[in-house]
């Protein structure tokens, strides 16, 4: 399955250049959501994303897309050039890839995304990385969950 992992606040924020990591909040418990949603799985996300996080996350491959022939070194790191092969390839072996931004990874994941966990911050944060609009992309809300600093929905295509 092709499943889609992202933190906004109510107007689709997601990023922003102000802070070292890209993220415009601090919100521990999503932080540790994130964790165990894709602790011991494939993750994948774009070049500007993986080096505003700085290091590959533990315990996960990394697979980081980039058209740019950047080099990274790492057992649990693998670069790629082109995303819509990978994703074609993860479906063929019907093995989990979580797509894990951002915004021009989100952009061009999105019609092949089978599940979406989306993280509402509430809020209006500053910064300059929006999502992708998804109204018209046949998704339905499956549940929506109080996780107290936050609201958890879970989107299912179809
Ligand atoms: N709130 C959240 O949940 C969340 C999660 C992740 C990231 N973010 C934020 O999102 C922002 C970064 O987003 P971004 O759009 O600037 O960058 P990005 O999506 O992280 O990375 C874009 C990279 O993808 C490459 N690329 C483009 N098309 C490709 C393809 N078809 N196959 C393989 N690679 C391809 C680009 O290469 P070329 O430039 O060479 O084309 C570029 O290096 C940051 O602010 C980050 O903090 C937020």
């Amino acid at each position: 399955m092709i499943i889609l992992v992202v933190a906004t606040d109510q107007h689709q924020l997601i990023g922003t250049s102000k802070t070292s990591n890209g993220i415009p909040w601090h919100v521990k418990e999503d932080f540790m959501h994130f964790r165990s949603l894709t602790m011991g799985k494939t993750i994948v996300m774009g070049e500007n994303t993986f080096k505003a996080i700085g290091k590959p996350l533990p315990h996960r491959k990394t697979i980081v897309c980039s058209q740019n022939h950047f080099v990274y070194d790492h057992e649990n790191v693998e670069v790629r050039e082109d995303l819509f092969q990978l994703i074609e390839e993860y479906k063929a072996k019907k093995e989990d890839l979580y797509i894990c931004g951002g915004a021009t990874i989100y952009r061009l994941a999105l019609p092949y995304v089978d599940k979406m966990y989306i993280s509402r911050i509430p809020g209006d944060y500053e910064g300059d990385t929006y999502f992708p609009d998804f109204s018209m992309m046949n998704f339905h809300l499956e549940s929506q969950e109080d996780r107290g600093t936050f609201t958890l929905e879970i989107y299912t295509r179809g």
